[in-house]
């Protein structure tokens, strides 16, 4: 119907009946369907949904209770108003009309006016009832929708109010760690100058006793000593343990460093407008080492604005995202790293995909997370993409992936060009300057 002609559906097996009231029907503006039995009407239906119905009460075959109560009891068909028509007056006959779910029962001869009164009112409330039906639908999908965005957003909170609280922990843990570090970093430095020195005088004390006088007895002692000792291993272990440990040393500084940037305790980052494609140079400078075995890099550089950022933090983020993108490549096959990048209106995007190993569907939701590595161990801190995603999360950005098991990750760095508090600001400023005016 919705605005067009109504549809009237007249079935009564007497085929007089049906052309008076077609004729009557079509005079007044309906479009019309006929059906001589209750059965062909269902399946006129089945095709055909019409807007309303008027059907014969006492017809071969299925009645036209019957027919009523079919349709009221399917979804479907169940709104379309029926008015029964029949030579029945009795108040039974109208009893069950009424029962079966007719909306209207009248008792042949009709007076054509009031029948036309009756089909008028009929169709003015399926319409007013369609309307509602649609409300309904469409009010539905906006709260299933909002409430979609509900629970994502509770999730987002949910995410960095968890990355605020281990920031804080790990700000306390790396101020905690770093004082000892420090000392420790600075008396094995002094104990390595030692050891070689007292490792000298041992080669002096030896040799000297090559050249003087010997005495038998105590050279059979030193022998002794020296073979009880281990001394020659112990003089080749010791320079190495020391160096390792300084190792191990700096590895732990690595980390301390890692955690005060997540946790962002550095106040001397100045924010300047930087070139993005210099930041990638760089960076990929730095890591040429840990790609080139692995990886051949394809630039695909759009052209971009200069973008208001930390440099030092963003190369940080390239940084962890193109050694991860190496470190997924399968052993022994040079796969390609793709850098793109492009201009998405006041966002700068940055495109770092690899055609390494994918990540696990079940794994994706959790590799933002501090500590979550997949690496063995000595390998991988897991806080490389944790400390990726705070650092752009405070420019203002946001970071997307995706990936495939198998066949490779994309990540997406999006990145305002303008700093999104000064962009605010000067928002702000314009609104009370025009007010003012
Ligand atoms: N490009 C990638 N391809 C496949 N898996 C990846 C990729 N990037 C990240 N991952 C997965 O996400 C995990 C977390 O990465 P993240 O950089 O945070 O830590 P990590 O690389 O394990 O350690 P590190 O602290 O040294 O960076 C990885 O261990 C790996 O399982
Ligand atoms: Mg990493």
């Amino acid at each position: 119907m919705a605005g067009g002609k109504a549809t009237i559906l007249v079935v009564d097996d007497e085929v007089n009946n049906r052309n008076v009231m077609v004729a009557q029907l079509a005079s007044e503006g309906y479009e019309l369907l006929t059906a001589a039995s209750g059965e062909e009407a269902l399946e006129l239906i089945d095709r055909h949904l019409p807007d309303l119905i008027l059907l014969d009460v006492m017809m071969p075959g299925i009645s036209g209770f019957d027919v009523a109560e079919i349709l009221k009891s399917e979804e479907r068909t169940a709104g379309v108003p029926i008015i029964m028509l029949t030579a029945l007056g009795d108040s039974d006959s109208r009893l069950t009309a009424l029962n079966n779910g007719a909306e209207e029962f009248l008792t042949k001869p009709v007076a054509r006016a009031e029948l036309q009164a009756r089909i008028h009112n009929l169709l003015k409330l399926k319409k007013c009832q369609d309307r509602l039906a649609d409300q309904v639908v469409s009010r539905t999908n906006a709260l299933e929708s909002a409430n979609q965005q509900v629970s994502e957003l509770r999730d987002q909170l949910l995410h960095s109010e968890k990355l605020a609280a281990i920031g804080q922990l790990a700000a306390g843990v790396a101020h905690e760690i770093n004082n000892p570090v420090g000392f420790v970093n600075a008396n094995l430095g002094t104990l390595k100058g030692y050891v070689k020195d007292i490792l000298r005088m041992m080669r002096a004390y030896e040799s000297a006793c090559c050249e003087s006088a010997r005495d038998p007895q105590v050279d059979a002692r030193l022998m002794q000593l020296r073979t009880e000792l281990e001394l020659d291993y112990l003089c080749d272990d010791a320079p190495l343990l020391i160096e390792e440990s300084l190792e191990g040393l700096a590895r732990v500084c690595r980390i301390v460093q890692d955690l005060k940037c997540f946790a962002h305790v550095d106040p001397n980052e100045q924010w300047v407008l930087a070139d993005l494609h210099e930041c990638l140079d760089s960076t990929l400078n730095i890591a040429t080492n840990e790609i080139k075995y692995k990886a051949v890099v394809v630039k695909e550089y759009g052209a971009i604005p200069e973008v208001e950022c930390i440099p030092s933090q963003i190369n940080q983020v390239f940084l962890n995202i193109l050694v991860n993108a190496a470190q997924a490549m399968p052993e022994n096959a040079q796969g390609t790293i793709t850098v793109r990048t492009r201009r998405e209106g006041e966002t700068v995007c940055i495109e770092i995909a690899d055609t390494g190993c994918g990540i696990e569907p079940s794994a994706l939701p959790r590799i933002f997370d501090p500590f979550y590595t997949t690496k063995p161990v000595g390998k991988g801190t897991g806080l490389g993409l944790s400390l990726s995603y705070g650092i752009v999360q405070r420019h203002g950005g946001r970071i997307e992936v995706d990936s495939e098991s198998g066949r490779g990750t994309t990540f997406r760095i999006m990145l305002p060009a303008v700093r999104l508090d000064i962009r605010n600001e000067a928002a702000a400023e314009s609104a009370v300057e025009s007010s003012a005016a």
